[in-house]
């Protein structure tokens, strides 16, 4: 039986355009199921909008349309630009969809009927102006324990500390720039406490990385504060049925939308299977969730509280990342930081993207940063300049039937091949870790010790006598079957290269392997696999806000 994966990236929210924050999340899960899939895996690959909540009806409003206009033209902008990193989604939906209200509804009749749920008033912030309550980023003041200035109303990033909405000192709202008022409205929470035991029997499980199951330790030991899953209106999000303006919060449907998406990629006949396939209780499968650190805490509390009381599997593993920075800066639009995801793909080549965030990625919470000097480094000097040259500096070498290239029947260094070979099992381990960065480590000193045999061997002095040219096709024949087998090596991270490599080798690349050296084969012409990249073109996009738009 193959493996059975069911892989997601965080929902991205409907609000805006994806930034190249998005594009290293999905670039680092589209590797791994690239990865699985040419290992036989049957891997799923899901994603959605996240389409509910205060800032898409704002932005809604800001723009004269209706949210449902926005978020359709939003999701139809995120998987373009998903698509134009070679993130492949096997389906991308939304959490505003039929399935979704249905999941909620559910869940929601779960958590009232098995007694999950308390209702008590609060006080929160109210823009007056407006006629909304304020969520937490929408209100800005004094932190209350430090004194900074500017800071949002749940913590300070100043001093670190966590704070009620309310607590925080001279408040206004962000929206307009008044002092709000206080008002006092009904809301239902999840008792989080009383399912405190399964949610550290699953962060202690293996879901997570250690460092983060350590961290997480730090409210699961105290009690579990109560999880408040309702909004007012005005929101944008599904009523909770039998309750008067009310709605639930967004960070109950997001994570449902998972499930939502999977119900929606099944055909109608063979829905209740497939969800019964990956998340009934008696599922094999193994589901994965990638997400960036900042959200752990909803996906490692929250929503295996969810499936526990909805009576649904929990997630095999929660896959961290940290932040990408830029220059070692928060992505910020007044520094110039901020890139969206489709200006990096009209400036370079996004597969020096996929390749850089592979080189430099690792599981966990490290921040990533991003450097452009370094990226058209890496990809000039390490993956042109070492991996492909081995099949430009080869090709020469071979004889040609027909204009098209063919490999010797005998292959220098059978050693050094094999070595090449035995390399695959190290670097099928890394990819399995998601250390992609080992993965493209091994490669290049493979590339390093194929080039270092190349030029001792000089087989543009043997060429010059005819007594030498087949020894200079043999160490061609090395040269190119060791170029396949790094092109199948960096397959998951270079889906557009490996193509181009299939066209040239006239082999497929799709299938993980330890293939005999490549003799008396027939090539295809060589045409350059890869461009190096301009530096000016990714210095210009790091630079005051990226490149214009005409
Ligand atoms: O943090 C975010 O961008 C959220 N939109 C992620 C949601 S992930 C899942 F739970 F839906
Ligand atoms: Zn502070």
């Amino acid at each position: 039986m193959p493996r059975t994966l069911l892989v997601t990236t965080a929902l991205p929210y409907a609000n805006g355009p994806l930034h190249l924050g998005h594009i290293l999340e999905g670039v680092l899960a589209d590797i791994w199921v690239r990865y699985q899939r040419t290992r036989g895996a049957d891997c799923l690959f899901l994603c959605a909008d996240d389409a509910h909540g205060t800032a898409v009806m704002l932005k809604a409003r800001e723009l004269g349309i209706s949210p449902e206009a926005l978020i359709d033209e939003v999701r139809r902008d995120h998987q373009r630009d998903f698509r134009s990193f070679g993130i492949d989604f096997d389906h991308y939906h939304t959490t505003h969809s039929e399935e979704n209200r249905r999941l909620v509804e559910a869940c929601y009749g779960r958590l009232r009927d098995g007694g999950h749920l308390r209702r008590r008033s609060i006080v929160q912030n109210y823009d007056e102006d407006l006629g909304l309550f304020l969520p937490d980023r929408y209100i800005r003041g004094r932190c209350p324990r430090c004194g900074a200035e500017g800071q949002y109303g749940d913590n300070c990033e100043v001093c670190g500390s966590s704070y009620d909405a309310t607590e925080l000192r001279d408040p206004v709202s962000v929206l307009t720039g008044r002092p709000p008022g206080r008002r006092a409205s009904e809301h239902l929470f999840v008792d989080l406490e009383s399912l405190a035991a399964p949610l550290r029997a699953f962060v202690h499980g293996g879901a997570v990385p250690e460092a983060v199951a350590h961290k997480l330790d730090e409210w699961l030991t105290g009690r579990l504060n109560d999880w408040d899953i309702t909004r007012d209106a005005p929101y944008f999000g599904f009523p909770v049925p039998g309750e008067a303006d009310k709605y639930f919060y967004v960070w109950l449907d997001a994570p449902l939308g998972y499930l939502a998406t999977l119900r929606s990629w099944a055909t109608p006949e063979r829905a209740e299977e497939i969800f019964e396939r990956y998340w009934g209780r008696d599922s094999e499968a193994e589901i994965h969730h990638v997400i960036g650190k900042d959200i752990i805490y909803f996906h490692a509390l929250f929503w295996p509280a969810l499936l526990t009381v909805a009576g649904w599997r929990l997630p095999t593993r929660l896959s961290t990342h940290g932040f990408l920075t830029v220059r070692g800066l928060k992505m910020s639009k007044s520094r110039g930081t901020f890139v969206t995801a489709r200006d990096a793909a009209s400036a370079l080549d996004p597969e020096a993207f996929r390749y850089y965030f592979a080189a430099r990625a690792r599981e966990g919470i490290d921040d990533l940063d991003l450097d452009p000097d370094e990226l058209v480094a890496r990809v000039n000097a390490d993956l042109v300049g070492k991996v492909i040259n081995i099949a430009a500096r080869s090709v020469p070498f071979l004889d040609t039937d027909d204009g098209r290239p063919r490999t010797a029947s005998a292959c220098a260094a059978p050693d050094l091949y094999a070595r090449a070979l035995a390399a695959g099992d190290e670097i099928a381990e890394a990819y399995e870790g998601r250390d992609f960065a080992r993965a493209v480590r091994t490669v290049l000193a493979l590339a390093d010790e194929t080039n270092a045999f190349i030029a001792q061997s000089q087989p543009w002095v043997l060429r010059r006598d005819p007594s030498g040219h087949a020894r200079a096709r043999e160490i061609a024949t090395l040269g190119v079957g060791v170029y396949r087998l790094l092109a199948l090596y960096l397959g998951p991270i270079l889906p557009g290269l490996r193509a181009r490599s299939e066209a040239f080798l006239g082999i497929p690349l799709d299938r993980w392997s330890a293939p005999p050296p490549l003799l008396d084969h027939r090539l295809n012409p060589y045409r350059p696999l890869l461009e190096r990249l301009p530096r000016p073109a990714a210095q210009g996009l790091f630079a005051n806000g990226g490149p214009h738009r005409g």
